[in-house]
């Protein structure tokens, strides 16, 4: 791929920011942890996986920077960097997970002095950047099986190598496909309130060649119904352990139109998306994002001034919607309480 999400250079991370694209393709350099937690709440980056990463740097960032004499003092202030990091967005999972791994390394090594266990920081957060690109090319060899050769498929929001270190998971299922001389066609929602179809995937499957065709949101129903989809592959933000999925806005019509025309409706994530503490996906939060994203469009008025809005970021299908979940450690179908668990070894 020739961009890079996220990156850890020269003591900064670097960000390819998503809300320029695609426009312009600009590079955004955060020297502090407060700088990353405002670009992930601003959607400079966004997507499950590419937030936990971010997150994850943020926190190596903020250890970086604080200025205690005792391992008290830092273990304080670390916290309150993970808060602040954490306070950002709330549906992914994946921005947890990142924070919560970076403070496990941090207890881990309290014996150690506050160099170290910066260095480490450090260490930790490059290899959840490098694990997630590797994690992506597995689910996506996993996933490649389930495309046929010629196949056209619909994905929603954008689940790519934007929305990861690199690759992509609904995407990374595509362009494994295609690598493997698959002759593949995608249908691009286009995602309001943000476009993250029209502005992301296209960009990103235009650029690796991948044959995309950019629809509104209200025509996946007419082309399903026309028998031009063959299935539909979506990424997620958090998965219950009953198999309930969060994921963009919008997903949740598009899976029930999948189930009425008899099309396979997939779920591609990595398994840091589970969050099997959860029940089922009524327990999931789901972010409420500003008024203005629905009734503006890049600052121009769209709707009459005062109109009330609702804006939710995510809706939940529920797993009876779900044909399989394509995770990098194999694929699982129904039975999601029991088939789930076994991806974690539980
Ligand atoms: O609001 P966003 O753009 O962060 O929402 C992203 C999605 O809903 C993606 O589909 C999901 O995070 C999976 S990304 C591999």
């Amino acid at each position: 791929m020739s961009f890079r999400t996220i990156e850890w250079r020269d003591n900064r991370v670097v960000m390819i920011d998503q809300t320029r694209l695609p426009a312009e393709e600009v590079y955004n350099e955060y020297d502090d942890f407060q700088g990353v937690a405002e670009a992930i709440r601003g959607m400079i980056i966004r997507g499950a996986p590419a937030i936990g990463v971010a997150g994850a740097m943020g926190v190596a960032l903020g250890a970086r920077d604080i200025i205690a004499d005792t391992h008290e003092s830092f273990f304080r202030q670390l916290d309150n960097v993970c808060d602040v990091l954490a306070r950002t967005r709330p549906t992914a999972v994946n921005l947890f997970w990142g924070i919560e791994r970076m403070k496990k390394v941090a207890d881990a090594n309290r014996d150690k002095d506050l160099n170290s266990i910066r260095t480490l920081l450090k260490a930790e957060a490059i290899s959840i950047e490098k694990e997630d690109l590797q994690i992506c090319r597995a689910l996506g060899a996993h996933g490649a099986a389930l495309i046929r050769d010629g196949a056209t498929v619909l994905t929603h929001c954008n689940a790519g190598g934007l929305a990861t270190a690199g690759y992509g998971t609904a995407l990374g299922v595509i362009r494994a496909a295609h690598e493997s001389g698959k002759k593949i066609g995608v249908f691009a929602d286009e995602t309001r309130p943000w476009l993250q179809g029209a502005r992301l995937t296209a960009w990103e499957l235009m650029k690796d060649n991948i044959p995309v065709t950019l629809i509104t949101d209200n025509m996946a129903g007419w082309f399903m119904r026309k028998k031009e989809i063959d299935c539909v592959i979506v990424g997620a933000d958090r998965i219950a352990a009953n198999g309930d999925t969060a994921n963009k806005i919008g997903t949740y019509s598009v899976a029930v139109l999948a189930k009425e025309n008899h099309i396979p409706f997939y779920v591609a994530a990595p398994v840091s998306t589970l969050d099997l503490s959860l029940k089922n996906g009524d327990a999931i939060p789901i972010e409420e994002r500003p008024c203005h994203e629905v009734t503006q469009l890049r600052g121009m008025p769209i709707a009459p001034e005062g109109v009330a809005v609702r804006n939710p970021a995510f809706d939940v299908t529920p797993a009876k919607y779900i044909t399989a979940i394509i995770t990098e450690r194999g694929i699982v179908r129904g039975d999601y309480e029991r088939t789930l668990k076994t991806l974690v070894g539980q």
